[in-house]
């Protein structure tokens, strides 16, 4: 039997948040990959989809007063929307809870127990008493037992980075309610990881991708494999077989997901999923570098026990960082795919270029908007886009398109250099060495035309001057050939205004070499338009604004004695009237009941409540503050209240009016 078709997958998205740049850079590799295998003739497949368990969402979900499924459903749109919006174009894009990741996941779990992978064994998991639920993963937080840090259930996220078995949190505390969580026992399923030791090694020598996933994942196994805890006392999730209290972790059924949904691609297509799945395949996994331990270690090992076959490749990507710190949304170091970048109307292509081209794959990607606007500006704008102008502009105007005429032997060989190179760099997943090999071929044009300079010989030397155009289309065929993986819409464009009207999708790129057609073509336009330096500023400051902003919501408030709290004085107060301060369209006049007398207070409440809403409510006073005059009113004292749609703080049990809050 011939080779399957290359099966390349991404790294799933989780559905609790939308697209940021440190995501693209799983997938536009991923999609540049594609586009180029296809083009030199391979038969690809290309899935991914989003991958909707685990707590996270579901403590998003809670959050936000919707079900899972409902917040899944919201970001699995999203991504799919933004992976087309940059060109990223998968043949299926699933949802791991879906019927068919549900039965597959079911049928690997029952093969893992079958073939004796699964054990049993009591954990000690917290609980929180006053919510009366175990707290698996993301509900609850306590101290990293590795390296001291604040830590969540699952992950060492702040400190150390290792991945938290459940039990072995100190000092766990309810997410939910704040509550000390104690620990209780509770029956959990493990998956024998360890009995796979000499296994991974042996696979991990073979695999192919890149070196830092079959390193690291080297390094790892050698220091300890532990056993996986495989189920979450969770509602949400797959259930494991025959226990209707448990759900598998979400780490066994996402990467399950790449199977279920190649399934799903199959039926569609009426082709036969197993071929791609079952002995030898040519499975390539894109993946980000922070999950490299689930594929290289716990995905092969999954497949094996279950009697799969072992993925053939798995790319890790180095991870992307802004302005030199680590991806974070608490922090505010992130940019966002859509709000920050496409909806400003700026080319899906120019990301593309810049995280394909920025750095190695496996080295870390630091994000600035400076160095975006120098780069494309630099070297797309100014190497690529003056190459293509200059030639197509005096194509049109001296010869009304490409000329009749021979290609120089040296161009053509340049040509096939340059292709030779790009495809030894592409095969090894080395997209910037490719990039650069393309730039390098545009730079080269530019040089030739330069030197060449047929604006002269055209005075002199017609026919010289038309063999140097010619020679100039043809290397301009060869750019656009090649960077379609790159920059797909920008090729696409430049073809037609090489004058063809088909994708250029359709054309292998070995044409590159096959001698371009004399045809009329119309005047260029330019392909590419500069960022202007304002612009970059300006996203710049957004950024820095969106840094400030979520350091000042970390910042503690100092540190205050009892002495200091009871300085305030705070009681209960029931509303007795209420009505609009005159011509303010914020304000309401308060009368307050504050048990020994009555207080006017001017509250910015009429934005959020009816005065009929609030008449007769117990609220809470600050009634010690000095009085004001606002809007000529006098206000003698504060109503508290929570948040920027100012939710009123109410006594939770009966109270008469004028008790001291203390
Ligand atoms: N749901 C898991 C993957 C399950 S695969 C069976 C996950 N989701 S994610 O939404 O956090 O990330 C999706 C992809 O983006 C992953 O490939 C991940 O490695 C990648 N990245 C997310 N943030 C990243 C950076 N800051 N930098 C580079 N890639 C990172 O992980
Ligand atoms: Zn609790």
């Amino acid at each position: 039997m011939n080779s399957p078709p290359l099966l390349v997958t991404c790294g799933l998205p989780y559905t609790n948040g939308p697209c940021h740049l440190g995501h693209l850079r799983t997938y536009i590799p991923a999609d540049a990959f594609v586009r180029y295998m296809r083009r030199v003739g391979e038969d690809v497949v290309f899935i991914s989809g989003s991958d909707n368990h685990g707590t996270p969402i579901v403590v998003s979900a809670e959050q936000a007063g919707v079900s899972p499924r409902k917040l899944s459903e919201k970001y699995h749109q999203h991504f799919d929307l933004t992976f087309k919006r940059m060109g990223v174009i998968f043949d299926h894009f699933g949802m791991t809870d879906n019927p068919t990741n549900h039965k597959r996941t079911t049928e690997i779990v029952e093969a893992l127990i079958n073939n004796g992978y699964v054990f049993k064994q009591i954990v000690y998991q917290a609980y929180c008493i006053k919510c009366k639920r175990f707290l698996p993963d993301r509900y609850v937080e306590g101290i990293c037992p590795h390296c001291g840090t604040l830590a969540r259930g699952d992950e060492c996220d702040q400190g150390c980075g290792k991945h938290l078995e459940p039990g072995e949190i100190k000092e766990p505390v309810c997410k939910v309610c704040g509550t000390k969580a104690e620990f209780r026992d509770q029956e959990h399923y493990f998956f024998r990881l360890s009995a796979f030791k000499e296994y991974l090694l042996s696979y991990l020598e073979t695999v192919k991708g890149t070196s830092n996933a079959r390193n690291y994942a080297i390094g790892w196994i050698k220091e300890e494999l532990h056993d996986w805890c495989i189920t979450r006392t969770l509602e949400w999730g797959v259930k494991f077989p025959g226990r209707d209290d448990l759900v598998v972790y979400v780490w066994v059924d996402a990467p399950i997901g790449y199977i279920a949904f190649t399934e799903e691609w199959a039926k569609k297509e009426d082709k036969d999923w197993k071929r791609f799945w079952c002995g030898q395949n040519r499975v390539i996994h894109f993946i980000g570098g922070d999950i490299i331990y689930h594929h290289c270690v716990f995905w092969p090992a999954l497949l094996k026990g279950a009697g799969y076959g072992v993925p053939y490749a798995i790319v890790a990507s180095g991870m992307v960082k802004v302005d030199d710190h680590k991806f974070s949304k608490t922090r505010g170091y992130v940019v966002w795919t859509n709000e920050d970048y496409l909806d400003k109307g700026l080319p899906a292509d120019y990301l593309r270029y810049y995280l394909l081209s920025y750095t190695n794959h496996t080295k870390e990607l630091n994000f600035s908007w400076k160095v975006f606007g120098e780069r494309i500006n630099n070297e797309v704008v100014n190497i690529f886009g003056n190459f293509v102008y200059r030639t197509l502009f005096f194509a049109h105007k001296e010869f009304g398109g490409v000329p009749e005429g021979d290609i120089d032997p040296a161009i053509t060989t340049e040509i096939e250099k340059c292709l030779k190179t790009v495809d030894g760099f592409m095969q090894e997943y080395e997209f910037k060495g490719a990039v650069d090999t393309m730039m390098n071929l545009a730079a080269f044009g530019n040089t030739y035309i330069q030197s060449n300079a047929p604006w002269k010989l055209i005075k002199t030397d017609k026919t010289l001057a038309s063999t140097v155009i010619k020679n100039c289309t043809q290397i301009l065929k060869a750019l656009a050939l090649l960077i379609e993986p790159i920059m797909p819409e920008k090729a696409q464009d430049c073809w037609e205004m090489l004058g063809n009207t088909d994708p250029i999708a359709t054309h292998s790129i070995t044409e590159a070499i096959t001698e371009i057609k004399a045809r009329s073509i119309p005047l260029p336009k330019p392909l590419f338009a500069k960022i202007e330096e304002s612009q970059i500023t300006e996203l710049d400051a957004l950024l820095q604004k969106r840094v400030a902003e979520a350091n000042k919501k970390m910042e503690k408030a100092p540190t205050i004695s009892i002495e200091d709290f009871q300085r305030l004085e705070i009681k209960i107060g029931r509303v007795l009237g209420a009505e609009p301060v005159p011509k303010s369209n914020k304000l309401l006049k308060l009368q307050v009941d504050i048990g020994n007398e009555k207080r006017q207070i001017v509250a910015g409440l009429q934005q959020f409540y009816k005065p009929e809403e609030i008449v007769g409510r117990d609220v809470v006073v600050l009634t010690n503050l000095a009085p004001v005059k606002i809007f000529g009113v006098e206000s003698n004292g504060m109503i508290l209240a929570a948040g920027d749609a100012a939710s009123l703080l109410v006594p939770l049990r009966d109270v008469v009016p004028g008790t001291k809050i203390r």
